[in-house]
This record gives structure tokens, C-alpha cells and sequence, in this order.
């Protein structure tokens, strides 16, 4: 409830705050030539609409970190271009995209191996640091083998790629358990879920829906909500009537409570608003199912804090199945439906760069997921 109350709250805010946009009414955004720039690196500028520009090459727009509408900067530039800090199993030209400028060896970053010293100059343990199929163990301080699946496991030692520490009711103890496995009603205990295995840290991707339902008898694997309303697309932008049911009873799935959110502008052509994903709609739910079936093909080839788009292995199927799973998770956290939603070409490829191309959305996962390891240290 807490989001879509915050949604709401922001909504109303923004009411006040973005100028040009009448309540309703959402920008138009654009490919199209920058008139009188006064940098000729400019990538996006207001005039009546947004006009978005493709920066030259080898360069990108500093527009790709905009989430929504209204982050966004007038007359922002480019930047130069720079491919670094890829982890180690994850594809390369040269030496310099890797980190800590590991060898590019046949297109891949290396890492170290078995029993090398994984600190860095803070004597820290550095994940980053060691090779596909292994983590940085904090006692030892040296690379160790991750726990496979089906393996008994700890918080302190990960469990393999697509995998989650995690013990249920009917378990005797800890061990390594296949992402979205549990059923709808299932009861979970998310504080003995440790998802410090892949970068989907989250720690109800334990539940085959990707959602839980806290309630004073527990925590239940559920569907998330979904969209009731016909159309997620709203000719008039924001603040239209979006409806929505949410499932309130582990043991019915026929039981639901509706709530309603808003609109929401997005980088789109035509001024349309769009009404949001949650994890019970179809957006999320198919993704999962191509997700699922891409991690089959892993076989620990990906370092833990790789996305699985950007795991050197996946192509094809798999890995449009892995950027569909990364996009929705777009949707549902830092971002939002709307934000994706008929971007024009160049919009695609200066503003929202990161969803569609799979870059730097990772840097922030990266970041959550690296407390995570830092707090389960402590357990
Ligand atoms: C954006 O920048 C352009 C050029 O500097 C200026 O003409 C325009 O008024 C600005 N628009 C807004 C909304 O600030
Ligand atoms: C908005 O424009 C896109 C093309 O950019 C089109 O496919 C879509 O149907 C349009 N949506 C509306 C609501 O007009």
C-alpha cells in the first residue's frame, strides 16, 4: 500500500511543481535537430516539446539517467563514451572495459581464480574481483567455490547464479533453492532468504510470482496485483483512473481488493500517459517465464553480480529473455511502465539507453546488492 500511496503523493507534488504541463496534459518527446544550441554537444532540449538528438559517436547523452519525466534536464549534453568496470566472465574488446583492469582474454573479462587473495586496497573483500562460479569469502578472504543448488548453505557463502539461500517450513535447514519456486500460498519466511546469489537480490523472487503477501498470519508466496482497467495506455497523460486488484487471501485466489493509481507521463511522441506494471501483470509474470528458462543455461558461467543479459553466454532466445526480465524489473522499481512506453528511435537510444540496451541500470543493482553481501557479513 505504502507505493501506491507514494505514487499518489508524488503525483499530486509533481501537479504543482512541473511547469508547462498542465494537470492531464504530457510532453511530447522527439527525435529532431537541436536549433540554436549553445553547446553542440546537446542531446535534449525544451521547445514546446522535447526535441531529443543523437550525440555523435562514442559518445552519449547524459539524459540516460533520467527514470521519469520529471527528472529531466533541459539542454542536456553528451558525454564521451567510456566501456569499464565489466566483471569478470562478462564480454570485452580490450583490457581497459575490465575491471581493475583484469585481462580481456578472448573477448571475456578475467577474474581470479580458486584460492587467490580477493582484497583491494581498503583490505576489503572485493566480489568483484574473483571469477565466474565463485564469491569473495570474508573469513579467508580468498576466492571460494559458490554453493550449488540443492546444497546446504549460509548466509556468509552464496549460493550459485539463479539461486537463493532460503529455508522453508518443511526444511530441516538452509539450502540452494531455484529462483521463483515456491507456489502461490506458500507460507515464506523472508528473513531465512538470503538472495545474495545473482543481482535479482530481491528476496521474494523466492515465489514463483515474484511477490509476497504479508499479513498477521504470515508471509505468503501470492500473484502480485494486476491491471483490471481495459487499457494501460491513456490518451488524455497523466492522472487518469488506472484500476487494479490486489489478492488478500493466501487460501483464495478468487478473493481480491481493488485500488486505483494514476497515469503517468512518459518519453513518448503522442503526449500519452500510461498506467503502471505491477508484479501480477502479464509484462512481469511472462518475464519471469523467459527468465526461468534462460538462467537454465548459466551453468555458472556468470559471475554473481553480472545481469544475465551481459553473461558472455546467453544470445538468442536466452538472452532477449534476460533483458525482458531486467526491463520489467525497470517497471516495478526505479522506473515505471510509462517511462519505456513509445519511445521514439532516438529516445531509445539517448534517454532511456540503459532499458533497452541493458547498461547502467546494473551500476545501481550493483550498488544494493554489494550492502547486501556487506550485511549478511555481519549475520
Ligand atoms: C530550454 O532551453 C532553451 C534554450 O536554452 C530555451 O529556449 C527554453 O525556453 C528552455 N525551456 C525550458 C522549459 O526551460
Ligand atoms: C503513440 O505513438 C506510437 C508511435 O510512436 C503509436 O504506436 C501509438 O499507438 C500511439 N499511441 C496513441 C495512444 O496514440
Amino acid at each position: 500500500m505504502s507505493r501506491i500511496l507514494g505514487v499518489f503523493g508524488v503525483w499530486v507534488i509533481l501537479g504543482f511543481l512541473v511547469q508547462n504541463v498542465a494537470a492531464g496534459e504530457c510532453p511530447v518527446f522527439k527525435c529532431g535537430k537541436i536549433k540554436n544550441q549553445k553547446d553542440e554537444h546537446t542531446c535534449l532540449q525544451y521547445s514546446s516539446e522535447w526535441i531529443v538528438q543523437k550525440c555523435s559517436k562514442g559518445e552519449y547523452c547524459l539524459g540516460d539517467k533520467f527514470n521519469s519525466v520529471e527528472s529531466v534536464v533541459n539542454n542536456t549534453l553528451c558525454a564521451k563514451q567510456e566501456v569499464k568496470d565489466r566483471l569478470p566472465g562478462e564480454h570485452c574488446s580490450k583490457d581497459t572495459e575490465c575491471y581493475n583492469q583484469f585481462k580481456c582474454h578472448k573477448g571475456t573479462c578475467q577474474g581470479l581464480v580458486t584460492d587467490q587473495r580477493c582484497v583491494n586496497q581498503f583490505g576489503r573483500e572485493e566480489q568483484r574481483y574473483c571469477s565466474p562460479g565463485l564469491f569473495c569469502d570474508s573469513v579467508k578472504q580468498t576466492c571460494k567455490e559458490v554453493t550449488k543448488f540443492g546444497e546446504t548453505c549460509t548466509a556468509q557463502a552464496p549460493c550459485e547464479y539463479g539461486t537463493l539461500c532460503a529455508m522453508t517450513k518443511q526444511d530441516a535447514g538452509f539450502s540452494c533453492k531455484k529462483m521463483f519456486s515456491l507456489q502461490d500460498g506458500e507460507l515464506v519466511d523472508l528473513t531465512q532468504v538470503f538472495p545474495i546469489s545473482t543481482v535479482a537480490y530481491s528476496k521474494e523472487d523466492i515465489c514463483q510470482s515474484g511477490h509476497v503477501l504479508r499479513s498477521d498470519k504470515g508471509t505468503y508466496c501470492m500473484p502480485g496485483p494486476q491491471l483490471i482497467d481495459s487499457k494501460r495506455v491513456k490518451e488524455k497523460g497523466a492522472g487518469e483512473v488506472c484500476k487494479y486488484k490486489a489478492f488478500r487471501n493466501p487460501n483464495d485466489l478468487t478473493e481480491y481488493q481493488e485500488f486505483t493509481e494514476y497515469s503517468k507521463c512518459g518519453f513518448n511522441t503522442n503526449g500519452s500517459g500510461y498506467c503502471d506494471v505491477y508484479k501480477g501483470d502479464i509484462e512481469y509474470t511472462s518475464a519471469i517465464e523467459g527468465y526461468k528458462e534462460a538462467l537454465q543455461k548459466v551453468d555458472n558461467d556468470c559471475h554473481l553480480l553480472s545481469t544475465l543479459s551481459k553473461c558472455k553466454n546467453l544470445k538468442n532466445k536466452e538472452g532477449k529473455a534476460a533483458k525482458k526480465w531486467e526491463q520489467a524489473q525497470f517497471y516495478i522499481g526505479e522506473g515505471s511502465y510509462a517511462a519505456a512506453a513509445d519511445n521514439d528511435k532516438c529516445v531509445k537510444s539517448e534517454i532511456m539507453r540503459s532499458f533497452w540496451e541493458g547498461d547502467s541500470s546494473y551500476q545501481l543493482t550493483v550498488t544494493v546488492f554489494l550492502s547486501i553481501l556487506a550485511l549478511s557479513n555481519l549475520i
